[in-house]
């Protein structure tokens, strides 16, 4: 019995390393059968107030391993406008490296949180400057393929108004990179400190938190790209075979996308 156990292993193995773009901490969760998720969570923000406060909730209520960032102390950077990430190569934006570690967090993850106060209606600056840096993951250009497989969540507090708009600002960027299923939360605390939010609005934001984590729980791992995803993805490789950008282009041959592969098979 052990003997079959140890030959069944080794066959999976083999098959889960001939998948392409499996990393090795992939290959251990499948064969470890295991379910804890990866949670990378974006702070718009360096403090820690009402938005700060949901966003861990929440990630709490996921359970798994947690990466946190927080802007501007993370990532502080502007985009400086060169257009070599769009026209030539991601690695040669000036802040590439600084980006690095947020990247590689944000790939890993299963589960994407951007988290930002409304600031006049909008994400934070420091959120914009993040999100204006993967310009060149957006479809229309190079997307990340490990995307297509991931969900993310949108979350933003206001004292009164503004969050529809500042998700948006935010799930622009999660539909665009590819991500499989995006989720909004927007609550208005009424508040500028998380100590006085009332409790009242605390029990409501409980409960929703404790909703949205059932519903990505039950998702993890089977998440598939909405039918829109799919017909943006496909109106893009269209574009891709008349030979907009070649750095684009290339990528997308390189990926199989022009022929009969899918990002999200
Ligand atoms: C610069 C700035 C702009 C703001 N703009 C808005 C706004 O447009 N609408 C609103 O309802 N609240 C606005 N607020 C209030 C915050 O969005 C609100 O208090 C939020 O819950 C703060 O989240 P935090 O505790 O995570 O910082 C603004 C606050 C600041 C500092």
């Amino acid at each position: 019995m052990a003997e079959l156990n140890f030959s069944l292993t080794c066959i999976n193995l083999v098959e889960i390393l001939n998948r392409k773009a499996y990393s090795y901490p992939d290959v251990f969760q499948q064969l470890t059968g295991g379910n804890s998720m990866r949670i990378t969570i974006i702070h718009g923000q360096n403090h820690k107030g009402s938005t700060y406060h949901i966003a861990r909730m929440l990630a709490e209520k996921l359970g798994g391993e947690m990466k946190e960032f927080f802007l501007p102390k993370d990532f502080d950077s502007f985009c400086a406008g060169c257009t070599s990430c769009f026209g030539k190569d991601e690695k040669l934006c000036p802040h590439y490296e600084k980006l690095k570690p947020i990247t590689q967090a944000m790939d890993m993850a299963d589960v994407i949180i951007l988290a930002s106060p409304v600031y006049v209606y909008h994400v934070t600056g420091a959120m914009k400057a993040f999100l204006d840096h993967y310009g060149y993951r957006w479809m229309v250009h190079r997307p990340e393929e490990k995307m297509f497989r991931k969900q993310a969540v949108c979350i933003s507090t206001a004292a009164g108004a503004g969050m529809k708009s500042t998700n948006k600002d935010m799930a622009d960027s999660t539909f665009f990179w590819g991500v499989a299923k995006t989720y909004k939360y927007g609550i208005a605390v009424f508040e500028t400190s998380w100590a006085r939010v009332n409790s009242r609005v605390k029990r409501r934001i409980d409960k929703k938190t404790t909703a949205l984590a059932k519903k990505i729980k039950k998702n993890q791992r089977k998440v598939k790209p909405s039918i829109k995803t799919k017909v943006y993805f496909n109106v893009m490789r269209m574009m891709q075979k008349n030979g907009f950008n070649k750095a684009d282009g290339d990528y997308w041959k390189e990926k199989g996308w022009m022929g009969k592969k899918r990002p999200w098979k």
